[in-house]
């Protein structure tokens, strides 16, 4: 697919970033595009993704994260160590719960974005299938005056299978404070500050 929704929105999840921050984990990295990025802002960076294939190509690609191999349900996180957590696409292929571990990891004032996907339609649908066929029209036409590429290697994919009202419940309970905000393209922001 030309037109990655999570890449999209690397830059509103980089406004987000909280001022000063020096120590950053990145949960499901995938092959580590925005662990790339948090490092080019200055971050030291630890990221963490169970896909042995996707962790040998993210190190190829190097850039400055400590990329691990790592289940964040399992591993046993730093406490109160991080100034920002961020989980692109990937929390729903976790226990919707998993977010406690990643706030006891946070450093006091540390920021959690979750950059999350959520079950079933909503009215956003019809706006956002015109204008994902015209983002990924128009992707692919660059890419194509700029000659082929090889494809990129996918990380692991998994349906969601939590709705966007029972995100928003979930999160105000295990998280009080968090903000949820509805995104165009299936996605939602979940933004946590740890007093
Ligand atoms: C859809 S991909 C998103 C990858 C990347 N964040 C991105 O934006 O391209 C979801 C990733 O979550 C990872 N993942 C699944 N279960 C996980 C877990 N328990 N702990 C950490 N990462 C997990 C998968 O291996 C996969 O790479």
């Amino acid at each position: 697919m030309p037109f990655d929704h999570n890449d999209h929105y690397h830059p509103l999840l980089l406004r987000n970033l909280p001022p000063g921050g020096r120590t950053a984990l990145d949960v499901g990295c995938g092959t580590g595009r925005f662990a790339r990025r948090l490092a080019a802002r200055g971050y030291e960076v630890d990221a963490l993704d169970p896909s042995a294939e996707v962790i040998a190509e993210a190190r190829a690609v190097g850039g400055g994260p400590r990329f691990r191999r790592a289940d964040v349900t399992e591993e046993a996180l730093p406490a109160a160590h991080y100034d920002v957590i961020t989980c692109l696409a990937s929390l729903h292929h976790m226990p919707f719960d998993t977010v406690t571990r990643l706030r006891d990891a946070l450093a006091p004032g540390g920021t959690l974005l979750v950059l999350g996907c959520y079950a079933g339609a909503t009215w956003w649908d019809v706006v956002a299938s015109p204008a994902n066929a015209a983002a990924r029209a128009a992707v692919y036409a660059s890419e194509r005056l700029r000659g082929e590429r090889t494809p990129p290697l996918r990380p692991p994919v998994q349906r969601p299978d939590m709705r966007l009202p029972d995100i928003r419940r979930e999160a105000a309970r295990l998280l009080p404070g968090s903000s949820v905000r509805h995104l165009l393209f299936w996605r939602y922001l979940l933004t946590y500050e740890k007093t």
